[in-house]
């Protein structure tokens, strides 16, 4: 009999075909968003999961979830995964990194552009009729060409985010919990500062590292208060990591000139306060939302869960401790 998954909300179809020659696949076309209990559930006979990461795996699940060898989640963040427990109870963990990096890359260009640029208020601007024609003083906004470009997380996507600054003639800035080695800085031409100093210096700051007890509100009303009142924020990284009730007094009081953000704390459930702004720039987690990426991040959960349940060795394991505690 073949192993039975679960994978857990909407998939390309070539990635039910792939998962469907090597197990019984439950799926979720219909990509209803689970509540832990249900999620739960449905693993409870599975050997195996693609999930998302809007799905929480913690011991609780694992507990009623006797069978499961592998949870594969399509995303490099993994902070919805309690790792350590699945480590304990025998449970591969999996993500997908590499495949979004440049999308994700992208994705921070358009937002620093478009909050700099003030583009979506310009857009809300002509939309609603007000539009009577040019005029000098009309929209201004900052400038990225030129700019300081301060990096907080100088992992694979913050060093082509640095990368495609060259481009834009930026100097780059980096903080990162470890420093770089000499020869990455100079193919990012990234200088490396303290926290506190990059957040004074730059014109635009910019978060990529993943969200984990010690980021969690890493960027808070102290933070705001270092940097410059012509400053730009950009959160693509994770809701959690910046304290948004303290940004929305940040950017109300003109602590910060305007912010662009992808991710929220309690998603989808943003601040209220966060859409009465006109100086935020606000994406639904889009930042690897183009169609060759979503597709290769499905895919490679599936190759990674497909590996777990056959040969035991998952590409992409983030538990590597697991190994000679795998259920069997
Ligand atoms: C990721 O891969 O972590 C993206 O944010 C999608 O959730």
């Amino acid at each position: 009999m073949k192993p039975r998954i679960l994978v857990s909300r909407e998939v390309f179809d070539e990635t039910l075909a792939m998962l469907g020659e090597h197990f019984e696949v439950e799926s979720n076309q219909a990509d209803i968003r689970h509540s832990t209990d249900a999620l739960a559930a449905l693993l409870a006979d599975k050997d195996g999961a693609v999930i998302s990461t809007s799905d929480r795996i913690d011991a609780s699940v694992l507990d009623r979830a006797p069978r499961l060898r592998v949870v594969a989640n399509v995303g490099v963040g993994y902070n919805n995964i309690d790792v350590p427990a699945c480590t304990a109870a025998g449970v591969m963990a999996t993500n997908t990194p590499g495949v979004l990096t440049d999308s994700v890359a992208d994705l921070t260009f358009g937002l620093v552009i478009a909050t700099c640029r003030r583009l979506t208020e310009a857009e809300h601007y002509l939309r609603s009729g007000e539009w009577k024609g040019s005029f000098l003083k009309q929209m201004l906004g900052k400038d990225v060409h030129g700019a300081t470009l301060g990096i907080v997380g100088m992992g694979r996507i913050g060093q082509t985010v640095a990368k495609r600054a060259i481009g834009f003639e930026m100097q780059v800035l980096y903080h990162n919990r470890t420093r770089l080695d000499a020869a990455t800085e100079a193919e990012c031409r990234a200088a490396y500062r303290a926290k506190d100093d990059l957040l004074r210096e730059a014109d635009i700051v910019v978060l990529l590292m993943p969200y984990t007890p010690e980021t969690h509100h890493l960027i808070g009303a102290r933070e705001l208060a270092l940097m410059k009142p012509s400053a730009v924020l950009v959160n693509v990284a994770r809701g959690g990591i910046v304290d948004d009730a303290a940004l929305v007094t940040a950017l109300r009081n003109g602590t910060i000139w305007a912010a662009g953000l992808d991710v929220y704390e309690n998603e989808p459930r943003l601040n209220p306060d966060l859409l009465t702004l006109k100086n935020v720039v606000l994406s639904p987690h889009i930042a690897s939302a183009s169609e060759p990426t979503r597709k290769a991040m499905a895919n490679t959960a599936a190759r990674n869960c497909i590996a777990a349940l056959t040969t035991g060795s998952p590409p992409n394991l983030l538990n590597p401790d697991v190994k000679d505690r795998v259920r069997s």
